[in-house]
């Protein structure tokens, strides 16, 4: 059932390449440059119709939210909103016409985001649901969507699941993005990208064994904090959530130029700064935030992409890739550093302690 592993958790993280894999089976359509995403039930004109995205979730799947975000407002050129589907159920959301109400879940039953969808429903919204879990409720009630291809996933803590939902967002902003700004030569170069992540997933996972080497420094803190910007910061996010939820380890995401704002006074020797740097363009920034965390004692552990340099304690180097691809790779560095931290911690990875798989009450 683990297929050799000793954990789930450990079988899903190395089931990515193959899971990423078929969540583009039959969507990339390399001669026309764009995706087929046929489950959406949409024609050309009513997929050209959309001019604004509402995308609600909770936990890892609200991190690949915040990833779409930036898909959609970078390739396809409408405003997207994101929020918290608790929060999209009580706060009254305005539903503009043209708006495409995206709900997006692992198991298709978290009671919040199923709770949105009806909420999305009663207000007009065109909605569509991105789901792992075939026949799942939040599927059905939505009727329509796109589905992971992830195969199960067991494990508490999230991993194939978060990757396959970025996977499919990216196809659904090249998709939108061909009926608005994103011309052939960009589209090409995403999809070639999204073609080669299995094998470059498989490259990250190689890099375990020396991940772990890393995570033997940090056993035993109590705080760290994880920095990226841009495509970046929801993978911080999400690197942040998922230390926390297995090793129990206070750990925070934070956008690397919030530092200044706050989080600075807490770094000291015993708070490791996980930074995330896998774009040439914003590598500067991000050195210089190294170095305010260094200046501060706090051990610096960079995800880098090969040839990017930093002055960190520890480096993670995967490989480079497209800016919109890149943050699929790095979170699979992380989903190994969480993991090797909790199981040095001796924790219990499938079944952290007071966490369910599926969140099905408010
Ligand atoms: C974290 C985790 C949770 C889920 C969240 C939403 O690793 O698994 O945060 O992501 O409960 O679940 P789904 O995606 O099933 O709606």
């Amino acid at each position: 059932q683990k297929g050799g592993f000793s954990t789930f958790m450990m079988k899903e993280i190395h089931d990515q390449p193959r899971a990423v894999r078929n969540s583009v089976r039959g969507h990339l359509d390399f001669d026309n440059a764009t995706t087929s995403l046929g489950g959406l039930h949409m024609n050309p004109k009513e997929l050209a119709s959309i001019d604004r995205i509402q995308l609600f979730a909770c936990g890892t799947s609200l991190n690949a939210a915040l990833l779409g975000q930036y898909f959609f407002e970078d390739l396809v050129g409408i405003p997207c909103q994101v929020t918290q589907a608790a929060d999209f159920r009580y706060r009254n959301p305005i539903i503009e016409k043209n708006t495409l109400a995206i709900a997006l879940s692992q198991s298709g039953e978290t009671a919040d985001t199923l709770a949105a969808v009806h909420e999305a429903k009663r207000k007009g919204a065109d909605l569509i649901a991105i789901c792992n879990a075939v026949g799942s409720t939040i599927a059905r009630e939505a009727g329509r969507g796109v589905y992971l291809h992830a195969g199960p996933e067991i494990s508490v803590a999230s991993t194939k699941a978060f990757t396959t939902q970025v996977s499919v967002l990216l196809q659904l902003a090249i998709l939108l993005g061909r009926t608005k700004r994103l011309d052939r030569g960009q589209a090409a170069d995403i999809l070639k990208a999204i073609d080669q992540l299995p094998e470059q997933i498989e490259e990250v996972l190689k890099l375990s064994d020396s991940i772990r080497t890393i995570t033997e420094k940090y056993t035993d803190v109590h705080s760290m904090f994880f920095i990226g910007r841009g495509y970046q910061y929801p993978v911080a996010l999400e690197g942040a959530l998922k230390v926390k939820e297995i090793s129990y380890i206070h750990a925070e995401g934070y956008h690397a130029a919030e530092l200044k704002h706050g989080p600075l006074a807490l770094l000291d020797e015993k708070v490791p700064v996980v930074a995330i740097c896998t774009n040439k363009d914003s590598a500067q920034k991000i050195v210089s935030n190294i170095r305010e965390c260094s200046s501060r004692k706090s051990p610096v552990i960079a995800v880098v992409s090969e040839g990017i340099e930093t002055p960190a304690d520890d480096s993670i180097t995967i490989p480079q890739a497209h800016p919109t691809t890149a943050p699929i790779l790095a979170a699979v560095a992380l989903q190994l550093f969480s993991f090797h931290i909790a199981d040095l911690r001796g924790c219990s990875i499938d079944q952290p302690k007071n966490l369910a798989k599926s969140v099905t009450v408010e």
